[in-house]
């Protein structure tokens, strides 16, 4: 079944019915002020880092599952009936309702009892705030007298704290009230030089500021006391919870339209000058005043909504694919890029399944989201390396997160996880094959945030080449570590412990367990970075990369192979893990992936075998499982992956993230037809008719689907923020479609199902369009036979990269392998 459908046209997905089987949610803000919108208004928004600068409050894990978030009641002050034109959280039934989240944006429109009503919520480029543009319009034959009442709860800064700390925070919250604007400026009197403010383009009829006030005691956000009886209360919150809500009255002629906007939004004043007068208690609104203004006034909001409709043109024009499938071209084209901004900008830290508390931003994950983003916005993606980067230890090792807002490691989790490094050499890899941009090597980068501890980036690769170096096992493979990709693949932890972080603890020294998988990716980061100091003329050094890569491929075959597919690693005992002789998790997907993603057996067929095996034992119709046969019980050696239930996340669960490896795998072999088919059984828009199997939204990737060894196999979980979006958007534009970056050029290499008979793709890059047009006449899956630029033939599959030129440039590709 499905909850709505896609409007490519307009970019959006249009949800039809309030009750989809999960929130299924949008993004607001791009850049420093975030929002997370679900179809029925719910969600909350934040300043850069959504634990320590929390605008709002939600409450996670709730019945219904969401409550909280950019409410609007609207009462027919004569009948003294009221609804949410959101549905929630009321939920009286509308007569219509519709959501369309876009790019950036989204739509809530609904119809009740002849009262139309639309909300727009998004977050102006460049500012730190939202707007809410309600528009409501009578369609009754007599005039309607109306009541439209705004909600939020403000959180307390620190959404950690804010959940847990009451005996403080219920004493610590204060408002102003001033010109009818509502600011929370919660320890704004000592510390703090932020605060928010709410603000209503309407004359007011009244106001809340105290939740318990508005909502009134033992009720709750589906019939406020407020509302109910068609009249604020004019509260001003001192400790407990401080709220916002405004209070408008309007009376509607038949067919007429009013809008009003709201705008919440974050501020900050310079630390000496917080208060006006300077010796009061009240906040200098010197600065804030005039933002403020300026978005209450329609115009501007129109042309702010504008300015951010043409910057997703800009990027998503970027890469654009006419192909003969639908569901590739409108996530290549629309939705998988956009949910890489999110990934890039949120990592895994705020969506309706990530808390926004307990993590920040990941080294492995954020250098893997570059794969997706760094052709949108290259600046940002520049400035992400040189921060991550900034957290690396000497040793070459990373801290495991880093929060946003600091931008320093995080201490909780610390290091120790052995592929982390490995990942910053190819983040910088498809930066410098996107932009040609070396000077990047040449930046000054701290280690573990140390002044005076700066070396270029380029010694910041070559340590985290030699620390797998430095840390081999006994079969000369590199050792785990906490985990690697898999963080649940805890091999030196060992715990017992109920409640005990499977991550952090350690009771084993860590000196026998192994990774094939850190092995694989060791020689791919390997022959990256061979291709890095050659462009350098670096050339002992790049020997120096690639003579350790084939050394380590050796002792792969010596100790990775298992007959038929890559073992995953080895244990504490020595003892392999993901091998004909193990009783359960005997084949992986990871090392499968990722041995033949850097190359390994793609001469001598046990790439095509291992791939084989994954076929046999790991494909189903929902996606290519983690393993098999799935844990059924603890195993103490092995850690997390084996306290899953069978069939959920790391224990056998599709866990989306590594099915474009097989993918990437597949193309290599030269297999478009399966590259194709395991792309579609994951491809969110593919799985929209099975709606109520799949449950998340249909217009992004979601980190997990429940693998054939559980009951809900083929549901999905975790949707969003996931590294998912990035390895998608990357396989199928680079290694399906086959339009590669590379250090010298665009590498035009696709492997496509064979009854593709062309597709088109048009990428900027470098400063020029291009406009691919691949030809498949004789029904291939790969091997471009004739490459014309302009018209002319040009020798071998690589597009030189050229002075920008005005016009773009025509590329005919033809197949015929
Ligand atoms: C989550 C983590 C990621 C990890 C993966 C597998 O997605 O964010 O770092 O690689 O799980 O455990
Ligand atoms: C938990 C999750 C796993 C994730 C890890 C990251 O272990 O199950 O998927 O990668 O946390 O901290």
């Amino acid at each position: 079944m499905r909850y709505g459908h896609f409007d490519d046209q307009r970019r959006e997905y249009v949800i039809t019915q309030p009750n989809t089987p999960l929130p299924w949610i949008n993004y607001l803000g791009c850049e420093a002020y975030f929002g997370i919108i679900s179809n029925t208004a719910g969600g909350y928004s934040f300043y850069r880092d959504a634990r320590l600068r929390r605008l709002t409050r939600y409450r996670y894990n709730n019945a219904p599952f969401d409550v909280g978030g950019r409410y609007l009641y609207l009462r027919d002050n004569d009948r003294g009936e009221f609804w949410s034109p959101s549905w929630q959280p009321t939920r009286t039934k509308l007569d219509k309702y519709e959501c369309r989240h876009g790019m950036g944006y989204t739509t809530i429109s609904s119809s009740y009892s002849k009262i139309e009503a639309q909300t727009t919520y998004f977050v102006p480029l460049g500012e730190t705030l939202e707007i809410w543009k309600f528009q409501v319009t009578n369609r009754r034959k007599k005039t309607a007298k109306l009541s439209l009442f705004s909600s939020i709860e403000f959180c307390l800064w620190d959404a950690q704290d804010d959940a847990t700390n009451f005996q403080r925070n219920f004493s610590t919250g204060q408002v102003e009230i001033v010109d009818e604007v509502i600011y929370h400026k919660t320890e704004y009197r000592e510390r703090r030089n932020h605060f928010a403010y709410f603000a209503c383009s309407e004359k007011l009829a009244g106001f809340d500021t105290q939740r318990d006030t508005f909502l009134g005691a033992y009720r709750s956000w589906d019939n406020p006391a407020a509302v109910e009886r068609g009249k604020s209360f004019n509260s001003v919150a001192h400790g407990w919870a401080p709220h916002g809500s405004h209070h408008v009255k309007i009376n509607l002629k038949p067919g007429e339209t009013k809008e009003i906007i709201f705008v919440l939004g974050y501020h900050e004043n310079p630390v000496d000058r917080k208060f006006d007068p300077p010796n009061s208690q009240t906040i200098n609104k010197q600065t804030v005043k005039p933002v403020i203004a300026k978005y209450l006034d329609g115009k501007n909001v129109t042309a702010a909504f504008e300015r951010l409709q043409h910057y997703w043109d800009d990027l998503l024009g970027i890469y654009q694919v006419q192909s003969p499938d639908i569901h590739a071209n409108r996530m290549v084209n629309i939705w998988n890029a956009y949910q890489c901004m999110a990934t890039f900008n949120m990592s895994r830290s705020a969506s309706f399944y990530e808390s926004g508390i307990g993590r920040g931003l990941g080294f492995r994950d954020s250098n893997q989201d570059l794969l997706g983003f760094v052709h949108m916005v290259p600046a940002r993606a520049r400035e992400r390396i040189l921060d991550l980067s900034a957290t690396q230890l000497k040793t070459g090792g990373a801290f495991h997160q880093y929060q946003p807002l600091t931008k320093r490691g995080n201490n909780d989790i610390g290091s120790g996880f052995n592929d982390d490094p490995h990942w910053l050499i190819l983040g910088v890899a498809a930066y410098l094959k996107e932009t040609g941009d070396w000077s990047i090597l040449d930046e000054p980068v701290q280690f573990e945030n140390e002044p005076g501890s700066e070396q270029p980036l380029y010694e910041h690769l070559r340590r985290s080449f030699n620390y797998t170096l430095e840390r081999t096992g006994p079969h000369g493979l590199p050792l785990i570590g906490r985990a690697d990709w898999n963080d649940c693949l805890n091999l030196n932890c060992f715990s017992d412990t109920p409640g005990q972080s499977f991550q952090t603890t350690t009771n084993k020294d860590g000196t026998v367990a192994e990774s094939v998988f850190i092995a694989g990716l060791f020689v791919m980061a390997g022959k990256e970075l061979a291709a890095i100091a050659k462009k350098r003329k670096l050339n002992q050094e790049a020997e120096r990369c690639l003579a350790e890569a084939a050394k380590m491929e050796k002792v792969i075959y010596q100790h990775g192979w298992d007959g038929a597919w890559f073992v995953r690693a080895y244990d504490d005992f020595g003892k392999p893990i993901g091998s004909k002789v193990c009783e359960e998790g005997k084949i992986f997907i990871e090392s499968q992936g990722m041995c033949i993603m850097a190359g390994i057996g793609l001469k001598d067929g046990k790439a095509k075998q291992a791939l084989a095996s994954v076929n046999k034992h790991l494909a189903t119709k929902h996606g290519i499982v983690l393993q098999q046969p799935a844990f059924t019980k603890y195993h103490i050696s092995l850690g997390e992956i084996s306290s899953y239930p069978p069939g959920y996340k790391e224990n056998a669960g599709i866990f989306c993230h590594n099915n474009p490896w097989i993918i990437i795998s597949e193309t290599m072999v030269g297999n478009g037809d399966r590259a194709f088919d395991y792309y579609t059984r994951i491809n969110p828009s593919a799985r929209e008719k099975i709606g109520d199997m799949h449950r998340c939204e249909p217009y992004v990737f979601a980190q997990m689907i429940a693998g054939k060894d559980a009951p809900t196999h083929g549901e999905a979980k975790n949707s969003w923020l996931t590294g998912t979006a990035a390895w998608t958007y990357f396989t199928v534009t680079q290694w399906i479609l086959g339009i590669r970056t590379d250090y010298d050029g665009l590498r035009v290499d696709p492997v496509i199902p064979a009854k593709w008979k062309s597709f088109t793709v048009t990428r900027r890059f470098r400063g020029n369009t291009y406009v691919i047009e691949v030809r498949n006449p004789k029904g291939k899956q790969r091997g471009v036979k004739k490459l014309l630029v302009n018209g002319k033939e040009i020798a071998g599959n690589v597009l030189p990269v050229r002075p920008p030129q005005s016009k773009p440039i025509q590329v005919e590709a033809v197949l015929e392998g």
